[in-house]
């Protein structure tokens, strides 16, 4: 039985809206988009009745999303960027490696096997007893650590464009345990060590992956989207190695990372722009990327 929409939902929408209308400032509206999927039935339904409701009121088009997309043009808010590229949507239930020659035309070329990347950070951090989400305290406590202090595996894994992170939560388990953890607690540094060591281990293979793409595929650009794109060491290492080679790499302001309505709008954008807009109304949890430019 899918999670059905709670009180929850149905308050903080009507917050949501009333928020976005103050800060359109009085503007004229084009359209009402909202998120087709995927994610969670509850609040894709909520979203979904609230936009509905909305364009009737309005007299607006109303125009379906898939979250995904967003996260590739959240980028586009604030800065242009060049096609074709090569996107990353890592989020806690996403690592995706997308090719895309512009809005509507997609090519997964990898996926994550297991967990996902921000997931790998979330059950590290529950590990740790850091608390959730574990992304934020990681990048944190990873900033006073030493990176190369604990030797964790790279699951590189050259021969697929898909990725596989449950080797490496693994490989954190087994050192903890091997420092006699939980019995014995692990030393404030001790913890920030661990945390640099698996936040590298966890970059490096990400940038790896995208740039060797990009590469292959004759990208312009890079870009990173999803919760974990905020990540301050993801930021900075993706900005570098991609200038060594020649090649750009594009990314939201971290607040835009995480789910937000402003890249769904932008990705609205592109669909009333092309005249593309679709008639597939339906809250689809388990969306994947779909082509829909001519
Ligand atoms: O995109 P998002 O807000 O929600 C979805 O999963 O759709 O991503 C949340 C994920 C969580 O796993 C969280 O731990 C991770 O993004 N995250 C980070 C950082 N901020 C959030 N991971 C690493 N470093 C961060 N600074
Ligand atoms: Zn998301």
């Amino acid at each position: 039985m899918p999670e059905l929409a709670s009180r929850a939902h149905l308050q903080k929408i009507a917050e949501v809206i009333d928020q976005a209308r103050v800060d359109a400032g009085g503007k004229p509206l084009d359209a009402v988009a909202y998120t087709r999927g995927p994610g969670l039935m509850g609040p894709l339904l909520v979203g979904k009745v609230a936009a509905q409701t909305l364009s009737h009121i309005l007299g607006l088009p109303l125009v379906p999303v898939n979250h995904l997309e967003g996260h590739i043009f959240a980028t586009e808010l604030t800065q242009p960027i060049r096609f074709p590229l090569v996107a990353l949507i890592v989020s806690g239930g996403h690592t995706d490696l997308v090719y895309t020659r512009g809005p509507g035309r997609y090519r997964v070329l990898g996926r994550t096997r297991d967990d996902a990347a921000g997931e790998a950070f979330d059950k590290v951090a529950r590990l740790l007893g850091l608390g959730y989400p574990g992304g934020p305290v990681i990048d944190r406590l990873a900033r006073q650590g030493d990176p190369k202090a604990v030797p964790l595996p790279r699951p590189l894994m050259p021969e697929t464009w898909d990725f596989s992170f449950a080797g490496l939560k693994t490989a954190v388990l087994y050192h903890t345990q091997r420092r006699g953890f939980p019995k014995k607690p692990l030393g404030g540094q001790e913890v920030k060590d661990l945390c640099a060591s698996f936040q590298q281990a966890v970059v490096d293979t990400l940038v790896f992956k995208l740039l060797r793409a990009a590469e292959e595929y004759g990208a312009r650009d890079v870009v990173i989207g999803g919760g974990v794109a905020a990540n301050s060491r993801l930021r900075e290492d993706v900005t570098a190695r991609a200038l060594e080679k020649g090649l750009r790499a594009a990314m939201p302001p971290r607040e835009l990372c995480t789910d937000n309505g402003a890249m769904i709008a932008q990705v609205a954008l592109h669909r009333l722009r092309q005249g593309r807009v679709s008639r597939r109304y339906r809250s689809e949890p388990a969306l994947a990327f779909e082509n829909w430019a001519a």
